[in-house]
């Protein structure tokens, strides 16, 4: 299969012998694609289908998937949207909706505006994956050759170790998070430079708002990473992927904070940078279940010459990742997305928009809240990293072992907390996902950890 623009793009110097090597074949798909358009006797999709009489009580006289009668009981939606297969990157019309809601997103902050048709032209459709879990799977599989460095925070989300480390066998280059409660852009320069030392490629995986910190950059640090990268690409003229995990876009709670996703100023920044975007409806629409995940990328202008370049480089991004995605996962739930469907539908979305801030409100509270309560814990045993926004917040404890004090919390005081230790980079201390604690038992949490610290006294 040849790949005639993607090819001479920065993303496929990034890519790994994987990702270089994996496509779509025509096969099945390219078969079944062309009888749908030319044929009338179809014998191509390995679904069974029937006339619905044949097989139910009461079925209609109209050719569909055959499907057991009972699983109607648990949806109005017909089952023609819920029993076949969806294709591999996801329905058509979700994948054009989620690209809407992901530049809908942006329309909302005034310095956004005027970047809508670069967004809607440079952004690809977004691929769907079985939860935003498979997205970083697919792009750490896509961009990482084992051995290879991605650089991510020292506090993060532990299931990346699990995904890089451990399954792919790649390793991950960690920056110190923070520095007298900002963002430690030093230590994450010299992570940069470090990798840069041994590898033709740079991958980083972000997430802010962040699990376990909660932390989103201010305005200005936000400024001072766009200016970080950009110079980096200037400067190192190697391809710069840097993967934006949202998982928690959609919940800021402090006006200094960014508002959304870093991933929009990185568009049109630089011909090496490759930003991608993994979002999903897991925590975005509270469907924690439904496993629906999207990748999408930003393309550069300067990697071609035409439109049609543009559009064609679109196009062999979609298989390569439709080969990754067939030979993995196949496809992800078709019930799932006809619910998003639905949810982002013209007539539905402004309703969707208001439910979710609901949430988005009262989430909020609680932020405001169990920060207040935890200032006032006079004890320089503890201190609480920079968060504004998301699920979660982190508590570090100066000596006492993390685990130990959660054990503790938990036997003496009845409270479940997570805690992290990582001692070889200096981590000690346990995440609170306040999300998941009613606002009237915050105080009541905040005055149990401050008992059990002064059982350290
Ligand atoms: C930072 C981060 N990314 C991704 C995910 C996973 O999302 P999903 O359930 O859609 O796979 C989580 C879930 O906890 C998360 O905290």
């Amino acid at each position: 299969m040849e790949f005639e623009i993607v090819d001479k793009t920065p993303i496929f110097q990034a890519f790994s012998e994987l990702g270089k090597r994996i496509f779509l074949p025509d096969g099945i798909f390219y078969w079944s694609g062309r009888a749908k358009k030319e044929a009338d006797i179809i014998g191509t999709i390995g679904s069974a289908f029937g006339f619905e009489k044949d097989f139910i009580d009461g079925g209609e006289e109209r050719w569909v998937p055959c499907y057991l009668k009972d699983i109607k009981q648990f949806f109005n939606a017909d089952v023609t949207n819920i029993v076949p297969y969806a294709s591999i990157p996801g329905l058509i019309e979700n994948r054009k909706k989620w690209k809407d809601w992901v530049i809908k997103k942006s329309q909302f902050i005034d310095r956004y505006r005027n970047k809508k048709e670069i967004f809607e032209k440079f952004l690809t459709l977004p691929f769907l994956t079985p939860g935003i879990t498979f997205g970083i799977y697919t792009c750490c599989s896509m961009f990482l050759n084992r051995g290879e460095f991605i650089i991510s925070p020292d506090k993060r989300w532990g299931n990346y170790d699990n995904i890089i480390e451990k399954n792919l066998g790649a390793k991950i280059q960690s920056f110190t998070f923070f520095k007298d409660e900002k963002i430690d852009i030093e230590s994450l320069k010299k992570a940069i430079k470090e990798v840069s030392k041994t590898q033709d490629k740079i991958v980083l995986l972000l997430n802010f708002p962040n699990n376990p910190t909660g932390y989103i950059p201010t305005k200005s640090e936000a400024a001072e990473l766009i200016t970080l990268f950009k110079n980096t690409a200037e400067t190192l003229q190697k391809p710069i992927v840097i993967i934006c995990d949202d998982a928690y876009e959609g919940y800021p709670y402090d006006p200094e904070g960014i508002e959304i996703s870093l991933f929009y100023d990185l568009i049109d920044l630089d011909e090496n940078i490759i930003p991608i975007k993994l979002d999903g409806i897991t925590k975005e629409l509270l469907m924690y279940g439904g496993r629906i995940g999207a990748i999408t990328i930003g393309l550069h202008k300067k990697w071609f010459v035409s439109d049609s370049d543009l559009e064609k480089c679109k196009a062999e991004l979609e298989n390569k990742f439709s080969g990754f995605i067939r030979s993995t996962v196949s496809n992800s739930n078709i019930f799932y997305q006809t619910v998003l469907n639905a949810l982002l539908s013209e007539e539905k979305i402004e309703l969707t928009l208001q439910n979710r801030k609901k949430v988005e409100d009262m989430l909020k509270d609680r932020y405001k809240l169990i920060n207040s309560e935890l200032k006032k814990i006079d004890s320089d045993e503890i201190s609480i990293d920079p968060n504004r926004g998301g699920f979660f917040l982190f508590v570090n404890l100066r000596t006492i072992k993390a685990t130990e004090f959660a054990d503790l919390l938990l036997r003496k005081y009845r409270v479940g907390v997570i805690p992290i230790e990582k001692p070889q980079l200096g981590i000690n201390g346990f995440r609170i996902a306040y999300c998941s604690i009613d606002i009237e038992k915050i105080p009541e949490l905040v005055s149990r950890i401050q008992e059990a610290l002064k059982e350290y006294n």
